[in-house]
């Protein structure tokens, strides 16, 4: 027997956690994750700063500066090393890198054959150098057509470049557009869906002279030493006459010129203008690229596109902005003016047919325009005749090139050379595919593939065009030829982002701003069919997002993660990067591809249980993943049993998800049972820390109910979201959105002695008051936590109390007081602690719920109140229909019944007096405590204090009352006092009511 186990010292996270810190260090890495976690796709991904602290917390003694350990090296940490930490929905495998940097022993789950292998190629230990060589045998593996894989994947994305005539450009980004096939039975035309016809829009900053004068006609114009242009030809070019000339220069005129010739505007005459500054500035460029409807050409705009808009080419005028698509789904035809949706014609074709989809436009690459280093090989005859081989560096750019300064970029139309080449492809593809591996899968039926069959969508293999799927095909099968297995496993690896970003339900945002204008299929986390696709470059010409040269540089960033790991830290000019020397591999996990309803591990084997679990229905992991399982299953069948099935199997998966019918009762048995297993083989100290979202509503409470119908106390709760410190204390009258970490134990108070809830609830009280104190003393470090941040960590305290009688907790009638009740009354009393409201008297704690938020938040209304202030007043306390059942409040008649009105006393006086009618004595309970006996009609504390002003204000007697709620009357005098305070209407009735308390000496 362990001694030391039994002995009861306390880990640092059951007293505290570094929550600001934390916070701060969270929400810059959700923008852009550690290279580990970029290696690979998988949905709502975690902080790792998160986990690194709670693991280091769940270890670490009590009392400990975690944020201190947080940048130790731990390779020989005896509070760390060889602890066994599980995680039982690993998903993209934060927790197991995280202890495993830390020298833990870690067992990671998951049920999702992708998330497995997702996580099993982060950790597995691959040299570098290795690795970069298997990435060249790949790119140079002779394919069935005698070329490297890399000259046949760049071979089917090449086109002309528009500047220089060069053959061998490749192509970034290809435009497609669907189109639907008009609804009117006379017309069938197709209908391309733009919702308008701006292509990309861009600002690039170019250096320029300003205000220099012609020497012929004396007048003024910007001469720009840049070019700005997103196109080749300068010819299409139409330039605003407002604003063509960069923001912030106004309307004046401009010409180009990288050589002292310049061309003046206004005259046209060729001369070198006279400088009035010598030094150049810089300015933006607002750039647009319009496809014509007309003529199919592409120009570009400089300036605001207006409205109305001439081809350069076929002189048609129309509206950029305006397409065939006048709101979301739906299609207006050009021909018939007939307006329908989309989904409609999408109907009225075959099943297995797809709208017909078009490309219109290029963004081309010319590498002879890019001015980039060219490197060429040249043979020399040297001294005594020999040939001597050296490699020269040149510049390419020997022609005038508006695209050099675009980095050899430009956009162009889709012309009959491209057409023909994509013809050749798919050609090629009719002909190789039946020796090639792709997907043949139906797509099954679900909640989010069900949008997909609607579209047509019925095999996977149709969410890719023939091009898509020759070049990721040819790609599978080269990586599949690779003999060493675990570098076919990185390289499939690198796969997944491929396929992700070469589909047709990809993306082009034409202004993104600063971000990359590409967005590959999740995005967001659904199957949204896109009416625009925008396809890349599978191998990739150049490293922009998506391509397989992005990708695998993405894997060996991920790799290198593993020999130098890294933390950020926090300082006054932003965060600095703190290189780890922690190492890790794979071999110190065991990573299981099996459902964590049963874990076949021992009991007391586990020292924490950390994890993040599934969250209701907000993501259909499974459903989404299958996109990748069926792809990545073609190679990993030889090997992995868990890749046999078609497709992931589902019945097991713990989701919200009503087509496979389970419901959000399945979701919380679901984990209920991985909870109870956890239970079962965590250690007696062994803690349960998972983290999960909150936000005002069921889901929260049934996850509270898991936790604790499998065992367990909650024993803290920390919050962690995704705002500053700043706008969380402007927005704290608003319910916020929290992902929490709980803290759990094992429930050791196994009496089933009833507790009285009246009773616990003063413990209750006493406990949450005395954190506050804590909390104001520093607990959570020097800086103060933010009013939303201290009422969740009141409300975990309170809850620890709760659920430590779980079950055993009943009230007045020996009735169990359900966990949805016990939370109500715990927000309201943790609200009333941390009231930012001095007036608000700390007696009034028993009142009930709703006398509390009629007293605290409305009683002093008197028009109609709109729906978002008796939201914030309610803030989870209660539901808005409790209170409209109390009769407290009505619906209002302004605003078509988005307002409420609060019901004034004399109003209310006749309900309220039938209410009093054969009302029975307060009775004593079984504990000895005195608590009002229901009638028929619940009376609230409210209904006294309003009987009472409307009394008053029908100058009636009110001292029988008086009377009658002796019992109260300390609550009734400060309730009067705070509506004296905040009503002036109210006030005189209010106070005479005092005044006469005053008198009779009953009632104070
Ligand atoms: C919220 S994710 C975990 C995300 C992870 N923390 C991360 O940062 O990437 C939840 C995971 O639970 C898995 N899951 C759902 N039901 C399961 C079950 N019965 N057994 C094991 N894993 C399951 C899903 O496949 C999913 O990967
Ligand atoms: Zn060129
Ligand atoms: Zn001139
Ligand atoms: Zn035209
Ligand atoms: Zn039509
Ligand atoms: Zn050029």
């Amino acid at each position: 027997m362990d001694v030391e186990k039994t002995t009861t010292t306390k880990q640092a996270i059951e007293e505290s956690f570094p929550i600001v810190e934390i916070n701060r260090l969270a929400v810059p890495e959700r923008n852009a994750f550690k290279p580990i976690y970029q290696m690979h796709k998988w949905f709502a991904r975690r902080a790792s700063c998160v986990f690194r602290a709670i693991l280091l917390s769940a270890m670490k003694p009590s009392g400990t500066d975690i944020m201190q350990e947080f940048y130790k090296d731990h390779t020989n940490d005896q509070d760390t090393n060889g602890k066994v930490i599980l995680d039982p929905f690993m998903g993209g495998g934060t927790t197991v890198v995280e202890a495993l940097r830390l020298g833990c022993k870690v067992i990671g789950i998951d049920l999702n054959p992708v998330a497995w292998f997702i996580v099993k190629t982060e950790v597995e230990p691959v040299g570098i150098d290795k690795l970069k060589q298997a990435f060249k045998d790949l790119e140079n593996r002779k394919i069935s057509s005698g070329k490297t894989l890399k000259e046949e994947l760049l071979s089917h994305y090449k086109t002309e470049c528009s500047c220089c005539g060069n053959k061998d450009a490749d192509i970034i980004y290809t435009f497609w557009v669907k189109s639907a096939v008009c609804t009117n039975p006379l017309c069938k035309k197709e209908v391309p869906l733009f919702s308008n016809y701006v292509v990309a829009q861009k600002s690039p900053s170019i250096r320029f002279y300003k205000d220099v004068k012609c020497p012929l006609c004396a007048k003024t114009f910007d001469w720009e030493i840049e070019p700005a242009s997103l196109i080749a030809e300068s010819s299409l070019t139409i330039n605003n006459p407002i604003d063509s000339c960069g923001l912030g220069r106004g309307n004046k005129r401009h010409s180009l010129s990288a050589k002292n010739d310049v061309k003046c505007p206004w005259c046209e005459k060729t001369q070198t203008p006279r400088l009035s500054a010598t030094k150049k500035e810089r300015k933006k460029v607002v750039l647009s690229v319009v496809y014509c409807p007309h003529c199919a050409s592409i120009f570009q705009y400089r300036g605001t596109v207006p409205e109305n808009v001439s081809c350069p080419l076929c002189k048609f005028e129309f509206n950029p902005q305006t397409g065939n698509v006048p709101d979301k789904g739906k299609f207006v035809c050009p021909s018939c003016g007939n307006k329908d949706q989309i989904i409609k014609s999408i109907r009225s074709l075959p099943n297995n047919q797809l709208l017909p989809t078009n490309p219109y436009a290029i963004e081309g690459y010319c590498q002879n325009c890019s001015g980039d280093d060219i490197e060429e090989e040249i043979e020399e005859e040297g001294l005594f005749g020999e040939t001597i081989k050296k490699t020269t560096i040149k510049k390419n750019v020997t022609h005038l090139c508006q695209l050099t300064k675009n980095n050899g970029k430009f956009f162009k139309k889709v012309d009959s050379a491209d057409i023909e080449r994509y013809q050749r492809t798919l050609k090629c593809w009719e002909k190789e595919k039946d020796n090639l591996p792709y997907p043949k899968q139906e797509i099954p039926d679900g909640q989010e593939t069900h949008r997909l069959l609607e579209h047509h969508y019925l095999y996977w293999h149709q969410m890719f065009n023939p091009r898509q799927l020759l070049c990721l095909s040819i790609l599978l099968k080269a990586i599949d030829e690779e003999p060493d297995w675990t570098m076919k496993e990185m390289l499939l690896s690198a796969f997944q982002l491929t396929l992700e970003s070469n589909n047709m339900f990809c993306s082009y945002r034409e202004n993104a701003g600063g971000r990359s204008p590409f967005a590959e299929l999740f995005s967001r986390h659904d199957f949204q069919p896109k009416i625009d696709p925008c396809e890349i470059n599978v191998w990739g010409g150049l490293a922009t997002y998506g391509p397989f040269i992005s990708s695998f540089g993405k894997t060996i960033k991920g790799k290198m993660f593993n020999i130098n790991p890294f933390d950020w830290k926090h300082n006054s000019s932003g965060r600095t990067k703190i290189i780890s020397k922690e190492r890790f591999d794979g071999r110190n996990g065991d990573l299981l591809c099996q459902s964590s309803t049963s874990f076949k591990l021992e009991r007391n084997s586990v020292d924490f249980v950390i994890t993040d679990p599934p969250y209701a229905g907000n993501v259909n992991y499974s459903e989404l993943a299958d996109f990748f399982y069926v792809w990545f299953r073609l190679v990993l069948l030889k090997k992995y049993p868990h890749f046999s099935p078609e497709i992931t199997s589902k019945c097991e998966e713990i989701v919200e998800n009503a087509t496979r019918g389970k419901s959000i009762k399945d979701f919380e048995q679901g984990l209920t049972t991985v909870f109870h297993e956890s239970n079962r083989v965590l250690t007696d100290n062994g803690l349960l820390i998972f983290t999960f979202h909150h936000s005002e509503g069921k889901t929260w409470e049934s996850l509270l109910e898991s936790i604790c119908n499998s065992g367990f106390e909650i024993w803290a709760i920390y919050p962690i979201h995704s705002e500053s410190e700043q706008s969380l204390n402007i927005r704290h009258e608003q319910a916020i959105s929290f992902d929490l970490i709980h803290v759990c134990k094992k429930r050791t108070n196994n009496s089933i002695d009833k507790r009285s809830w009246a009773g616990v609830r003063q413990e209750i009280r006493k406990k949450a008051r005395e954190e506050v104190k804590l909390i104001e003393s520093g607990r959570y470090g020097n800086e103060p936590l933010s009013p939303p941040d201290i009422q969740i960590i009141l409300t975990g305290k309170c809850l620890e109390l709760y659920s430590a009688h779980y079950g055993n907790i009943v009230d007045y009638e020996n009735n169990p007081v359900p966990l949805q009740q016990a939370l109500k009354e715990i927000k309201a009393m943790v609200d009333q602690i941390i009231s930012p409201e001095e007036d608000f008297p700390l007696q009034m704690e028993d009142i009930g719920l709703e006398s509390y938020v009629w007293l605290r938040y409305l009683s002093w209304y008197k028009t109609e109140i709109k729906s978002d202030d008796v939201n914030k007043a309610v803030k989870g306390i209660l539901d808005v229909q409790d209170l409209l059942d109390s009769g407290l409040i009505t619906k209002g008649r302004a605003k078509r019944g988005r307002t409420y009105e609060v019901k004034q006393p004399q109003q209310r006086l006749p309900e309220i007096l039938e209410k009093f009618q054969d009302v029975p004595m307060p009775q004593t309970n079984l504990f000895g405590e005195v608590e009002a006996v229901k009638t028929k009609r619940k009376i609230y504390f409210a209904d006294k204090i309003q009987l009472l002003l409307a009394l008053i204000m029908n100058k009636e007697n009110i001292l029988p009352w008086l009377e009658r709620f002796r019992g109260e009357s300390p609550q009734v005098r400060v309730a009067l006092q705070f509506i004296s305070k905040k009503s002036k209407e109210l006030a005189p009735y209010a106070k005479r009511i005092i005044e006469i308390m005053d008198v009779g000496p009953l009632f104070k």
